[in-house]
């Protein structure tokens, strides 16, 4: 889907010239107040209920649209229509209820803001219409920007069919490919720069999301850590990233001894990646992003149960976030230095596995007691974040789907947020809000340290039951020592199970967010 803005004169004789836009469809996203008087319809809808002879007001009458959020009602044009002026084919109106006007910044509103976005884009997806343009009849000018940024977002939702942009997988033509392929944004001459800078925005992260879902839907036998090698070098050719894809021997040489532990078992070969944007000085200390790359998690000899055990091909979901994040922010020529870093394998059970009760000693010198060969993702991850210390980090954030405590804690409205570092916690706290890709602090007290311990080696890879996503992070927390740090932990909120199976994309909005804040 394109996406730009058409520019209109405010007041009345914007909507004249909206009207005679000759779109699929035309968008009015109006507030529950315009409304409230059927009789006394005035602006946009005052203007648009007289070219349509009053299909307004009767459907307002009638109760097929009201002033909750999210109601819409979508007319087809007739004949008459375009003698009065209005020429798109189809006309849809969608009420953003009471709230519209506060910041998406507050988690009421921003919830509700892509709510009642979602429906009346289901709408419009769900329709025939080729291109539409979107009038927003009130867009609050100091937040309309991370409004029409998660507007082309939630468009791009809507539009991503896996079944359409993967045909390969089912014998039978699967889902089409959806009929719209542009949308407009109605702007002014004076909103219009920073508009489009917006929409530019937002198309670059779900460019990052599709490829995020991609990577994460994709079967596990398809996306392995060889298929992560290759995605990382294409990017790099695309957007001018410096690139580097080790293997197995380059792992051992760098002597990491616990992420070598959990690939020891599989036949698909490790490897780990570095992608290197430089978009600042050569000076500038760079922000490193760290995806957890586990492309199947079978638990190891520690073996996981049968059931849903397919839907550990997400396990690999950080490492695709950070791969989506790169992708977003080359499109975007961030003027940032942003590295990423994916240590990727399997986690298999064989006669070559990591056994409970294994002790290793990971590339940072500390010696760690596996005593559950499924707390693996910490395992890939200690490594990884010892080995990014040489870059001098400005801050260092890692994404995993770590824990399945983290699910149980957060449920798949928050991502997992750990981090000593107040100021850092603070910015993904508000670029979650802004992104409507939400995080939620968790505790790191040293206390909780105290589970980690080992009567044979300088600490356990597991805390037990209790606090489980807080003892991952703290055994993260023993290798991060040297720069500023958080955990994102994206369990409960990178995929979603059942019906809708499938990959959300997240947080690759709030991980484009803070680094277009910084
Ligand atoms: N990849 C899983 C975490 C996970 C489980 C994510 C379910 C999403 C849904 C991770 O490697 C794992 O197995 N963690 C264990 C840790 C435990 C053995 C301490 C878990 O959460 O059960
Ligand atoms: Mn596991
Ligand atoms: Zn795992």
């Amino acid at each position: 889907m394109e996406c730009s803005t058409k520019v209109f004169v405010e007041g009345a004789l914007g909507i004249k010239a909206q009207m005679n836009q000759a779109v699929g469809c035309l968008v009015i996203a109006f507030q529950a107040e315009d409304i409230k008087n059927a009789k006394k319809l005035s602006g946009h809808l005052g203007a648009l209920n007289t070219a349509t002879h009053g299909a307004i007001a009767k459907a307002i009458d009638q109760g097929d649209l009201d002033t909750q959020a999210g109601s819409t009602l979508m007319l087809t044009s007739t004949d008459a229509w375009a003698k009065l002026g209005l020429k798109a084919e189809r006309l849809l109106l969608v009420c953003a209820g009471e709230e519209a006007k506060l910041p998406p910044s507050s988690s009421k509103a921003g919830h509700s803001f892509s709510k009642w976005l979602s429906s009346g884009l289901r709408a419009l997806v769900g329709s025939s219409a080729k291109d539409a343009l979107w009038v927003f009849t009130a867009l609050p000018s100091k937040d309309g920007l991370s409004q029409a940024r998660l507007l082309v977002q939630l468009a791009r939702e809507q539009l991503y069919k896996f079944g359409a942009r993967h045909p390969q997988f089912k014998t039978k033509p699967a889902e089409k490919a959806p009929k719209l392929k542009k949308l407009f944004v109605a702007s002014n001459a004076k909103n219009n720069k920073d508009l489009q800078k917006a929409l530019s925005e937002g198309l670059a992260i779900s460019n990052g999301m599709d490829l995020t879902k991609d990577l994460g839907n994709l079967p596990p036998n398809i996306c392995t850590p060889t298929y992560l090698g290759q995605t990382a070098k294409k990017l790099a050719k695309d957007y001018g990233f410096k690139v580097q894809v080790l293997g197995r021997k380059e792992i051992e040489a760098l002597k990491m001894g616990a992420f070598l532990a959990v690939t020891q078992g599989a036949k698909t070969p490790p490897q780990f990646i570095v992608i290197q944007h430089q978009g600042g000085s050569a000076k500038e200390a760079p922000t490193v992003l760290v995806g957890k790359g586990i492309t199947f998690d079978t638990g190891g000899i520690s073996l996981k149960p049968g059931e849903g055990m397919d839907e550990m091909k997400y396990d690999m979901c950080g490492a695709a976030s950070v791969i989506g994040t790169m992708r977003a922010i080359g499109e975007l020529k961030l003027k940032k230095n942003v590295i990423a870093v994916v240590p990727t394998c399997e986690n298999m059970p064989s006669g070559d596995a990591t056994r409970p009760g294994d002790i290793v000693t990971s590339m940072s010198g500390q010696t760690i007691e596996i005593l559950n060969t499924d707390a693996e993702g910490r395992l890939i991850l200690c490594d990884a974040l010892t080995y990014v210390e040489r870059f001098k980090p400005a801050a260092v954030i890692d994404v995993a789907t770590l824990t399945g405590a983290c699910v149980i804690a957060l449920g798949g409205v928050h991502s997992g947020m750990f981090s000593d570092n107040d100021e850092l916690a603070e910015k993904l706290l508000t670029a979650g809000k802004y992104s409507q890709d939400t995080v939620w602090r968790m505790p790191l007290d040293s206390a909780y340290q105290e589970q980690l311990k080992s009567n044979f080696a300088d600490m356990a890879n597991i805390g037990g039951r209790p606090a489980g996503s807080v003892t991952a992070a703290c055994f993260l927390a023993r290798y991060t020592e040297k720069y500023t740090w958080a955990h994102l932990d994206i369990a409960g909120t990178a995929w979603k199970s059942g019906a809708a199976k499938g990959a959300t994309g997240r947080p690759v909005p709030l991980l484009v967010n803070y680094l277009l804040a910084q």
